[in-house]
């Protein structure tokens, strides 16, 4: 489909799904180089969004690993290094797992900086960010994302996983809001 109207708004396409797929490809690689000495590291997919790019990236990891979807908790907890959110979804300990992000799209970079402290508190041995999407005029934090798939201009997308109030995330492709 070219076209797709969400509520009030509508998409043109902008990445088809053979490109999206390619570079989810070439990223699944460099993780597999890194990691390959690395005890059964544990991936950790953030919902809602990264549902179907947590689904394709894995398909291509070729090391023992474990893989759990998770979701922050809206509400903060406070410890000595102020405010750390709870991850939602894997009841087991962090402590001493090498853990790799899987997020749809860092924008502002807010959800990763809580993501690494809230990781970084359960005592991780090493935390790694991978995304599918960076919007890298919109980053305002020097967290290091680790693995990026693709670097977008700062636009409203929509699709692979990525909702415009909750409408979209089933199209295999990529959207842009049609101005
Ligand atoms: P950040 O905390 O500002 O980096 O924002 C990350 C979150 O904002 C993502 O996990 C998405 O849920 C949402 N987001 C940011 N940009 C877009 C977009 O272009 N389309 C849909 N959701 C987005
Ligand atoms: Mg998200």
């Amino acid at each position: 489909m070219e076209k797709i109207t969400l509520h009030d708004k509508s998409f043109r396409i902008c990445i088809p799904n053979e490109q999206i797929e390619e570079s989810i490809r070439k990223v699944a690689e460099q993780i597999n180089t890194d990691y390959k000495d690395v005890e059964c590291p544990l991936f950790l997919a953030v919902l809602n969004g990264s549902f179907m790019f947590a689904a394709s990236l894995l398909k291509h990891i070729n090391f023992e690993c474990e893989i759990s979807f998770v979701r922050l908790s809206s509400y903060c907890g406070t410890s000595s290094t102020g405010e750390v959110k709870q991850i939602l979804g894997f009841n087991k300990s962090l402590e001493g797992r090498s853990v790799i992000v899987v997020e749809d799209i860092v924008d502002s970079g807010e959800t990763m900086v809580e993501m690494n402290k809230t990781l970084l508190s359960a005592n991780v041995k090493d935390a790694k960010i991978c995304t599918l999407l960076f919007k890298p005029d919109a980053y305002k934090k020097n967290l290091r994302i680790d693995y990026v798939a693709m670097s977008i201009p700062n636009d409203f997308i929509v699709g692979f996983g990525l909702d415009y109030d909750e409408l979209g995330r089933q199209y295999k492709d990529i959207y842009v809001l049609d101005e």
